[in-house]
Protein backbone atom coordinates (compact mmCIF):
# COMPACT_ATOMS: atom_id res chain seq x y z
CA UNK A 1 0.00 0.00 0.00
CA UNK A 2 2.84 2.42 0.73
CA UNK A 3 3.51 4.79 -2.08
CA UNK A 4 6.17 8.10 -1.62
CA UNK A 5 7.35 9.13 1.78
CA UNK A 6 5.40 12.76 2.51
CA UNK A 7 6.71 13.31 6.07
CA UNK A 8 9.31 12.43 8.21
CA UNK A 9 8.77 13.43 12.02
CA UNK A 10 10.96 12.50 14.99
CA UNK A 11 9.44 9.34 15.75
CA UNK A 12 7.08 8.28 12.68
CA UNK A 13 7.04 8.36 8.82
CA UNK A 14 4.17 9.39 6.69
CA UNK A 15 3.43 7.77 3.23
CA UNK A 16 0.60 8.63 0.64
CA UNK A 17 -1.28 5.31 -0.50
CA UNK A 18 -3.46 4.83 -3.56
CA UNK A 19 -6.34 6.63 -1.81
CA UNK A 20 -5.95 10.36 -1.63
CA UNK A 21 -7.71 9.96 1.64
CA UNK A 22 -5.63 7.48 3.49
CA UNK A 23 -1.89 7.51 4.57
CA UNK A 24 0.14 4.70 6.42
CA UNK A 25 2.00 5.76 9.20
CA UNK A 26 5.47 4.06 10.07
CA UNK A 27 6.46 4.17 13.64
CA UNK A 28 10.32 4.44 14.41
CA UNK A 29 12.48 3.02 17.26
CA UNK A 30 13.96 6.83 17.99
CA UNK A 31 13.15 8.54 20.95
CA UNK A 32 13.53 12.28 21.71
CA UNK A 33 13.34 14.86 24.62
CA UNK A 34 13.58 18.72 24.80
CA UNK A 35 12.44 19.27 21.37
CA UNK A 36 15.25 16.17 19.79
CA UNK A 37 18.12 17.91 21.60
CA UNK A 38 18.47 14.88 23.90
CA UNK A 39 18.11 11.71 21.13
CA UNK A 40 17.78 7.81 21.79
CA UNK A 41 16.14 4.63 20.00
CA UNK A 42 15.65 1.44 21.19
CA UNK A 43 14.78 -2.07 19.20
CA UNK A 44 11.17 -2.54 19.02
CA UNK A 45 10.25 1.00 20.25
CA UNK A 46 8.32 1.40 17.06
CA UNK A 47 6.19 -1.83 17.74
CA UNK A 48 5.41 -1.48 21.04
CA UNK A 49 4.32 2.37 20.36
CA UNK A 50 2.03 1.65 17.60
CA UNK A 51 0.81 -1.48 19.98
CA UNK A 52 -0.07 0.43 22.51
CA UNK A 53 -1.65 3.71 20.44
CA UNK A 54 -3.88 0.58 18.67
CA UNK A 55 -5.11 -0.50 21.34
CA UNK A 56 -6.20 2.48 23.12
CA UNK A 57 -7.42 4.24 20.11
CA UNK A 58 -9.53 1.19 19.08
CA UNK A 59 -10.45 1.12 22.68
CA UNK A 60 -11.71 5.10 22.82
CA UNK A 61 -13.86 4.65 19.50
CA UNK A 62 -15.89 2.09 21.55
CA UNK A 63 -15.96 4.72 24.08
CA UNK A 64 -17.13 7.49 22.02
CA UNK A 65 -13.74 9.01 20.45
CA UNK A 66 -13.68 9.02 17.37
CA UNK A 67 -10.10 8.01 15.99
CA UNK A 68 -7.80 8.01 12.42
CA UNK A 69 -6.72 4.86 12.54
CA UNK A 70 -8.49 2.50 9.99
CA UNK A 71 -6.02 -0.96 10.48
CA UNK A 72 -2.82 -2.32 11.49
CA UNK A 73 -0.61 -3.20 8.24
CA UNK A 74 2.17 -4.82 10.01
CA UNK A 75 4.14 -4.38 13.62
CA UNK A 76 5.41 -0.88 13.14
CA UNK A 77 2.82 0.20 10.25
CA UNK A 78 -0.80 1.57 10.89
CA UNK A 79 -3.21 2.78 8.06
CA UNK A 80 -5.11 5.68 8.97
CA UNK A 81 -7.35 8.50 8.18
CA UNK A 82 -5.41 11.64 6.10
CA UNK A 83 -6.81 14.19 8.52
CA UNK A 84 -5.41 17.75 8.53
CA UNK A 85 -3.71 17.86 12.40
CA UNK A 86 -4.70 21.08 13.90
CA UNK A 87 -1.15 22.42 15.00
CA UNK A 88 -1.60 21.95 18.95
CA UNK A 89 -0.42 20.08 21.09
CA UNK A 90 -3.82 19.52 23.59
CA UNK A 91 -1.82 18.46 27.04
CA UNK A 92 -4.09 17.04 29.91
CA UNK A 93 -2.98 17.20 33.71
CA UNK A 94 -4.89 15.27 36.33
CA UNK A 95 -1.62 15.78 38.44
CA UNK A 96 1.37 18.19 38.39
CA UNK A 97 4.23 17.54 37.15
CA UNK A 98 6.84 18.65 34.30
CA UNK A 99 6.34 22.41 32.55
CA UNK A 100 3.09 23.17 34.56
CA UNK A 101 4.78 22.14 38.30
CA UNK A 102 8.17 24.01 37.54
CA UNK A 103 6.83 27.26 35.62
CA UNK A 104 4.67 27.63 38.87
CA UNK A 105 7.06 26.47 41.47
CA UNK A 106 5.53 23.69 42.77
CA UNK A 107 6.54 20.09 43.38
CA UNK A 108 5.46 17.31 40.85
CA UNK A 109 2.70 15.20 42.35
CA UNK A 110 -0.28 17.78 43.47
CA UNK A 111 -3.26 16.10 42.46
CA UNK A 112 -5.46 18.87 40.41
CA UNK A 113 -9.03 19.31 41.97
CA UNK A 114 -10.11 19.07 38.24
CA UNK A 115 -8.21 18.16 35.03
CA UNK A 116 -6.32 20.75 33.72
CA UNK A 117 -6.38 21.53 29.64
CA UNK A 118 -3.53 23.50 27.85
CA UNK A 119 -2.81 24.11 24.37
CA UNK A 120 0.20 24.07 23.46
CA UNK A 121 1.66 25.74 19.70
CA UNK A 122 3.16 22.96 17.62
CA UNK A 123 6.20 24.37 16.34
CA UNK A 124 9.88 23.13 16.82
CA UNK A 125 11.58 26.31 15.61
CA UNK A 126 9.52 27.62 19.08
CA UNK A 127 10.32 24.55 20.88
CA UNK A 128 6.29 24.72 21.51
CA UNK A 129 5.08 27.40 23.27
CA UNK A 130 2.05 28.12 25.66
CA UNK A 131 -0.85 29.24 24.01
CA UNK A 132 -3.70 30.93 24.91
CA UNK A 133 -7.44 30.48 23.08
CA UNK A 134 -7.24 33.62 22.17
CA UNK A 135 -3.90 33.73 20.72
CA UNK A 136 -4.80 30.46 18.85
CA UNK A 137 -7.56 32.42 17.35
CA UNK A 138 -5.42 35.10 16.62
CA UNK A 139 -3.15 33.19 14.53
CA UNK A 140 -5.95 31.40 13.05
CA UNK A 141 -4.51 28.19 14.04
CA UNK A 142 -8.33 27.17 15.15
CA UNK A 143 -12.04 28.49 14.37
CA UNK A 144 -13.64 29.79 17.69
CA UNK A 145 -16.28 26.74 17.38
CA UNK A 146 -13.60 24.25 17.56
CA UNK A 147 -11.85 25.23 20.72
CA UNK A 148 -15.08 24.00 22.78
CA UNK A 149 -14.99 20.91 20.94
CA UNK A 150 -10.89 19.98 21.79
CA UNK A 151 -11.33 20.88 25.16
CA UNK A 152 -14.48 18.08 25.76
CA UNK A 153 -12.44 15.83 23.03
CA UNK A 154 -9.25 15.73 25.55
CA UNK A 155 -11.58 15.67 28.42
CA UNK A 156 -13.09 12.34 27.11
CA UNK A 157 -10.19 10.89 26.19
CA UNK A 158 -8.93 11.48 29.44
CA UNK A 159 -11.91 10.04 31.40
CA UNK A 160 -11.26 6.77 29.28
CA UNK A 161 -7.88 6.84 29.43
CA UNK A 162 -7.51 7.48 33.20
CA UNK A 163 -9.71 4.34 33.79
CA UNK A 164 -7.56 2.29 31.59
CA UNK A 165 -4.44 2.85 33.37
CA UNK A 166 -5.86 2.83 36.80
CA UNK A 167 -7.00 -0.70 35.79
CA UNK A 168 -3.56 -1.58 34.32
CA UNK A 169 -2.36 -0.07 37.55
CA UNK A 170 -0.75 3.16 36.79
CA UNK A 171 -1.63 6.89 37.84
CA UNK A 172 -2.25 8.33 34.45
CA UNK A 173 -0.82 12.09 35.32
CA UNK A 174 -0.77 14.10 32.20
CA UNK A 175 -0.46 13.26 28.39
CA UNK A 176 -0.67 14.88 25.46
CA UNK A 177 -3.33 14.25 22.43
CA UNK A 178 -2.99 15.75 18.88
CA UNK A 179 -6.45 16.48 17.01
CA UNK A 180 -6.97 16.52 13.50
CA UNK A 181 -9.64 17.49 10.91
CA UNK A 182 -11.50 15.44 8.44
CA UNK A 183 -13.83 17.76 6.83
CA UNK A 184 -15.75 19.72 9.65
CA UNK A 185 -15.35 16.14 11.47
CA UNK A 186 -12.47 16.45 14.16
CA UNK A 187 -10.48 12.91 14.82
CA UNK A 188 -7.92 11.87 17.65
CA UNK A 189 -4.65 11.45 15.47
CA UNK A 190 -1.15 10.51 16.30
CA UNK A 191 -0.52 8.38 18.66
CA UNK A 192 -1.18 8.10 22.78
CA UNK A 193 1.99 5.83 24.37
CA UNK A 194 4.26 6.52 27.01
CA UNK A 195 5.98 8.66 24.90
CA UNK A 196 3.26 11.48 25.35
CA UNK A 197 1.97 9.98 28.42
CA UNK A 198 3.32 10.33 32.35
CA UNK A 199 1.95 7.51 33.84
CA UNK A 200 2.90 6.35 37.88
CA UNK A 201 2.80 2.92 39.23
CA UNK A 202 -0.08 2.63 41.62
CA UNK A 203 1.60 0.41 44.26
CA UNK A 204 5.34 2.60 43.91
CA UNK A 205 5.15 5.26 42.36
CA UNK A 206 7.76 4.45 39.63
CA UNK A 207 7.79 6.54 36.46
CA UNK A 208 6.64 4.88 33.33
CA UNK A 209 7.03 6.55 30.39
CA UNK A 210 9.22 8.68 28.69
CA UNK A 211 10.18 10.42 31.74
CA UNK A 212 12.62 7.55 31.96
CA UNK A 213 14.94 8.48 29.51
CA UNK A 214 14.31 12.40 29.63
CA UNK A 215 15.81 12.13 33.30
CA UNK A 216 18.14 9.10 32.52
CA UNK A 217 16.34 7.11 35.33
CA UNK A 218 17.12 3.51 33.14
CA UNK A 219 15.19 0.60 32.16
CA UNK A 220 13.93 2.96 29.47
CA UNK A 221 12.54 -0.38 27.02
CA UNK A 222 11.90 -2.49 29.79
CA UNK A 223 9.16 0.02 31.35
CA UNK A 224 7.95 0.50 27.40
CA UNK A 225 7.44 -3.34 27.10
CA UNK A 226 5.67 -3.57 30.78
CA UNK A 227 3.34 -0.76 30.15
CA UNK A 228 2.33 -2.52 26.96
CA UNK A 229 2.04 -5.86 29.23
CA UNK A 230 -0.57 -4.44 31.34
CA UNK A 231 -2.60 -2.67 28.50
CA UNK A 232 -2.93 -5.81 26.45
CA UNK A 233 -3.79 -7.73 29.34
CA UNK A 234 -6.77 -5.36 30.37
CA UNK A 235 -7.48 -4.20 26.60
CA UNK A 236 -7.67 -8.26 25.42
P1 LIG B 1 5.10 18.92 29.88
O1 LIG B 1 4.94 18.75 31.35
O2 LIG B 1 6.52 18.84 29.42
O3 LIG B 1 4.40 20.14 29.37
O4 LIG B 1 4.38 17.68 29.19
C1 LIG B 1 3.03 17.36 29.46
C2 LIG B 1 2.67 16.05 28.80
O5 LIG B 1 2.71 16.16 27.39
C3 LIG B 1 3.63 14.90 29.14
O6 LIG B 1 2.87 13.71 29.31
C4 LIG B 1 4.52 14.76 27.93
C5 LIG B 1 3.66 15.26 26.82
N1 LIG B 1 4.43 15.97 25.80
C6 LIG B 1 4.57 15.42 24.54
O7 LIG B 1 4.06 14.36 24.26
N2 LIG B 1 5.28 16.11 23.61
C7 LIG B 1 5.89 17.29 23.87
O8 LIG B 1 6.53 17.86 22.97
C8 LIG B 1 5.77 17.83 25.20
C9 LIG B 1 6.45 19.11 25.56
C10 LIG B 1 5.02 17.13 26.11
N1 LIG C 1 8.45 15.36 22.21
C1 LIG C 1 9.47 16.38 22.32
C2 LIG C 1 10.74 15.91 21.61
O1 LIG C 1 10.74 14.91 20.97
C3 LIG C 1 9.69 16.87 23.71
C4 LIG C 1 9.63 15.88 24.85
O2 LIG C 1 8.88 14.92 24.81
O3 LIG C 1 10.34 16.08 25.85
O4 LIG C 1 11.77 16.52 21.63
Amino acid sequence: VRKELLYEGKAKKIYSTELQSEVVVEYKDSLTAFNALKKGSFAGKGALNLRMTALLFEHLSKNGVPTHLIKQLGPTELLVKKVEIIPLEVVVRNVLAGSTAKKFGIEEGQVLAKPLVEFYFKNDALADPFLSDDQALMLGIVKETEIPQLKTMALKVNDVLAKVMNQAGMTLVDFKIEIGREGNRLLLADEISPDCCRLWDKKTGEKMDKDRFRRDLGNVAETYQEVCKRLSEVLK
